[in-house]
């Protein structure tokens, strides 16, 4: 095992100390000093035209942190991990995510572990791409001869925030009359809302999970499974044996799994099962067979445009040095930030109401990725890792939590997405919305940027307090990333741009971004106490003295 280089031991970090402890950030004076910098510091990677200008970085940062990601071996990390080299340390396996988008026939091919990688992912692909055709077309149908017309996903985090988040962005690609849901929580609120009003005879449910153990998963599957054979019986499509409900979960269950004798003891013929592998981690799923509902909901061609979008960006990655390679510098950025200047959070703000989860599904993709304290070699890590990723879609923002990024104390830099060309072209009054819908990222990149000077607010006629509370201080930290529209191709990039950045931060920490061990106490102790919330004295016993309060709480108030 290669052990993690100590970034904070670097000359890099030396100079970056040192450059912090006299730094004062202004943009107001670096923009006027220098015209050439929004174009110097504005890079193009495929279609995405990122804009890192309105940073708090000068060429001598941004020169110290290349130096870091050259120090700690960023690029020969990256080599490794696209060799499919055992970069997962903690559970001795290859990382090769970028595998699944490798186009047909890219050589050399890559043979990981004595297994031809490429022709595994091709084949799930052709499989999944048929099966995808035959529901869209109605050739497969219900156990009553019906046209499926809707999928249930029921799979939990990297089997399910892939798959929700890319269908509500990709919405107006979904032509074929079939509507994707996504159930994920176990509390039983998610999968009663989420079969409301359909007909299970027409009703496609995808079981969605690498291990096919995960408990919120595997419940909510038995439940639809119960709720497909009520309704099919109250309808009297089957009469209940046990032939005809087996015959029914033919009809409408297919799984989506590494492990596929489980598909196989749940009851789902394996045959209508798509499997992938231990080497992708689940947060870096939804371009496996785990996009299955996106298939089908959006076709094949669309997902196979989604994929040469992450390739897009992975070839960048590759071949790009590091001082103009995108993901390397947005994930420098962050380091700064996050190390050196105190950041703690990181926003992203996409002006497109398309990706309302885009958020949510880098929430997981950053955090359990980065959320770590040891380092891949069990190492105690020697600086802050992961930061706190939240967002929403402005406007919407703007009229909530932006007030605290304007004249906050914190240091949040900010990523703010937009496209050029709508979605949804409409205009009010002859004037066109979507204009203005883009005026306002423009305006809050500037504004939160360059601020607003005392000067500036008194010539406006405000005098006493009010000058300072309408004062802007500036220097808040952003990056601008413009598309021209938000089509499959683009979103890939997008996804695969933060996935390259997260793994950028982790190369610099030290960290193994590919394990998740923090999650496992939470789930153990939920199966601990659950004995305790149904009754059982002696599980009730074991707790300690808050969890049992809580336990007579819950004993004294239920009442259904
Ligand atoms: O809770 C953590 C986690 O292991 C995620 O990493 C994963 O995406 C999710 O649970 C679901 O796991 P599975 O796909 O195996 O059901």
């Amino acid at each position: 095992m290669t052990a993690p280089v100590d970034a904070t031991a670097t000359s890099a970090w030396a100079e970056l100390s040192s450059i912090r402890d006299s730094f004062s950030p202004d943009l107001r004076g670096w923009f006027a000093a220098d015209p050439d910098r929004a174009e110097r510091l504005s890079l193009e990677l495929a279609d995405l035209h990122v804009d890192l200008s309105k940073n708090l970085v000068t060429d001598e940062i941004l020169a110290s942190l290349v130096r870091l990601a050259e120090q700690t071996g960023v690029a020969e990390r990256y080599a490794a991990m696209l060799a499919g080299e055992h970069i997962n340390t903690t559970e001795d396996r290859a990382v090769l995510h970028t595998a699944l988008r490798r186009p047909a026939g890219a050589e050399p091919a890559l043979v990981v572990d004595g297994q031809d990688i490429d022709a595994d992912v091709q084949s799930v692909l052709t499989a999944l791409s048929a099966f995808a055709d035959r529901v869209r077309s109605g050739e497969w149908t219900g156990v009553t001869g019906k046209k499926v017309t809707h999928i249930v996903n029921i799979g939990i985090g990297g089997s399910d925030l892939g798959p929700v988040m890319i269908s509500a962005a990709l919405e107006p690609y979904a032509t074929a009359g079939i509507e994707a849901r996504f159930v994920s929580n176990i509390d039983p609120t998610d999968i009663a809302q989420k079969t409301k009003g359909l007909d299970p005879e027409t009703t496609l449910v995808i079981v969605a999970s690498k291990t096919f153990t995960t408990l919120e998963t595997l419940t909510n599957a038995r439940l639809a499974r119960d709720w497909l054979w009520a309704g099919l019986e109250a309808s009297g499509a089957i009469d209940g044996s046990e032939e005809q409900r087996t015959d029914a979960v033919a009809h409408h269950f297919v799984a989506v799994s590494t492990a596929l004798d489980k598909v196989a003891a749940f009851g789902i013929d394996p045959v209508n099962a798509f499997g992938f592998w231990d080497w992708v981690g689940g947060r870096y799923s939804v371009d496996s067979a785990i996009g299955l509902s996106l298939a089908i909901e959006l076709g094949p061609d669309v997902f196979r445009e989604l994929l040469a979008g992450f390739h897009a960006v992975d070839e960048h990655v590759r071949t790009t040095p590091l001082a103009q390679n995108v993901p390397v510098l947005m994930g420098l950025l962050n380091v700064w930030y996050t190390n050196f200047l105190g950041a703690q959070s990181h926003a992203v703000l996409p002006y497109a109401q398309q990706l309302s989860r885009f958020a949510a599904y880098l929430q997981q993709l950053t955090m359990e990725s980065n959320g770590k304290s040891v380092r891949w070699d069990g190492t105690p890590v020697t600086t802050d890792t992961g930061e706190v990723f939240w967002g929403e879609p402005g406007t919407n923002g703007q009229h909530a939590f932006y007030q605290l990024i304007h004249q906050g104390t914190r240091v949040i830099p900010a990523d703010f997405i937009a496209f050029a060309n709508p979605a949804y072209p409409l205009a009010d009054g002859g004037r066109d919305v979507h204009g203005l819908f883009l005026s306002n990222f423009l305006a809050q990149t500037k504004a939160l940027a360059f601020g607003k000077t005392t000067e500036e607010v008194e010539a406006e006629g405000t005098t006493g307090p009010l000058v300072a509370a309408r004062t802007f201080a500036g220097n808040k930290p952003t990056t601008s990333i413009f598309a021209p529209s938000l089509t499959p191709s683009v979103l890939g990039q997008l996804v695969a741009l933060y996935e390259h950045i997260t793994f950028t931060q982790g190369v610099i920490w030290g960290v193994n971004s590919f394990d998740q061990w923090g999650v496992e106490l939470g789930k153990q102790l939920a199966l601990q106490i659950a004995p305790a919330v149904e009754g059982d004295a002696d599980a009730l016993a074991a707790q300690d003295a808050s969890t049992q309060a809580l336990l007579a709480y819950y004993a004294a108030h239920r009442t259904v």
